[in-house]
């Protein structure tokens, strides 16, 4: 499916959840950058063990590990809440065909309670056994909702594009509220959703089957913190349609207890 129409079919209530979930499928081809280069979308990619916490879900999206048995994604990658064994995580690698993949199945996901396509775009995966790697802070305040982050996946180079067998990296600036509102005409939830991305130029940004995976930045101590979720767009890179990213400052303590009732 085209997915500047997920957009416009995001603001009818009936249906959001599945649609929002088909945007997964990479879309019809649309007037494409001119050359976007590897990406995320105009990215580049990234070392094995530059971003140790970051997951790939066998649905097609992506994750970071919030403990280490517990994935924080999209809500839109899960179809509900409960007990769960379909989901595979594969952990540890850039290169998801490495012999070195840890693969761990999941065994609970909890869809952040009242998800209803708008907004919320939060879920936390339990997985059968702890994955011993690093894993990455959330953000729990506004002070990093601001300035130049990271962002990673295995999604599509373009829109359209096909996903990606190695882990693409890229940084996008943030954009505020007021401007992302403008881009997308009131379909954003602004304190449930933080954009980035080169209103301007377009041309780098996350893209299909890169939902779920985090946004990301260093905070005063030089530590890795999640500050987003990849949650959705007006196509990939577009100028003027910056990514809308779950804000993870304003589900901090959701997401906290959430993890707590799966077990930590
Ligand atoms: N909804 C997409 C997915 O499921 C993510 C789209 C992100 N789009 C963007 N332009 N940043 O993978």
């Amino acid at each position: 499916m085209r997915d500047h129409l997920t957009v416009l079919r995001r603001t009818a209530a009936a249906g959001a959840v599945a649609l929002a979930a088909l945007s997964l499928t990479p879309g019809t081809a649309q007037a494409r950058p001119a050359d976007p280069g590897p990406g995320v979308v105009g990215g580049v990619p990234a070392q094995q063990g530059e971003f140790p916490w970051m997951v790939r879900l066998s649905m097609g999206c992506g994750g970071a590990l919030y403990t280490q048995q517990i994935v924080l994604t999209a809500a839109h990658c899960v179809s509900g809440s409960g007990a769960n064994t379909s989901i595979t995580a594969t952990a540890g690698v850039v290169d998801l065909n490495s012999s070195q993949a840890i693969k761990v199945k999941s065994t609970r996901v909890l869809q952040a309670p009242g998800y209803n396509g708008t907004g919320k775009d939060w879920a936390l995966i339990k997985l059968a056994k702890p994955i011993n790697l690093p894993t990455l802070k959330i953000a729990n305040t506004t002070a990093y909702n601001n300035g130049t982050f990271t962002i990673a996946g295995w999604g599509a180079d373009q829109e359209g594009g096909s996903q990606q067998r190695t882990l693409l990296k890229a940084t996008v600036p943030f954009v505020d509220d007021a401007t992302c509102q403008e881009a997308y005409g009131g379909s954003l939830t602004p304190g449930d959703e933080i954009c980035a991305g080169y209103m301007d130029t377009g041309g780098v940004d996350t893209c299909q089957g890169d939902s779920g995976g985090p946004m990301f930045r260093k905070d005063d101590t030089g530590a890795w913190i999640e500050v987003g979720i990849v949650s959705w767009g007006e196509g990939c890179a577009r100028p003027g349609k910056p990514g809308v990213y779950t804000e993870v400052s304003t589900f901090a303590k959701d997401i906290a207890s959430g993890a707590a009732s799966l077990g930590g």
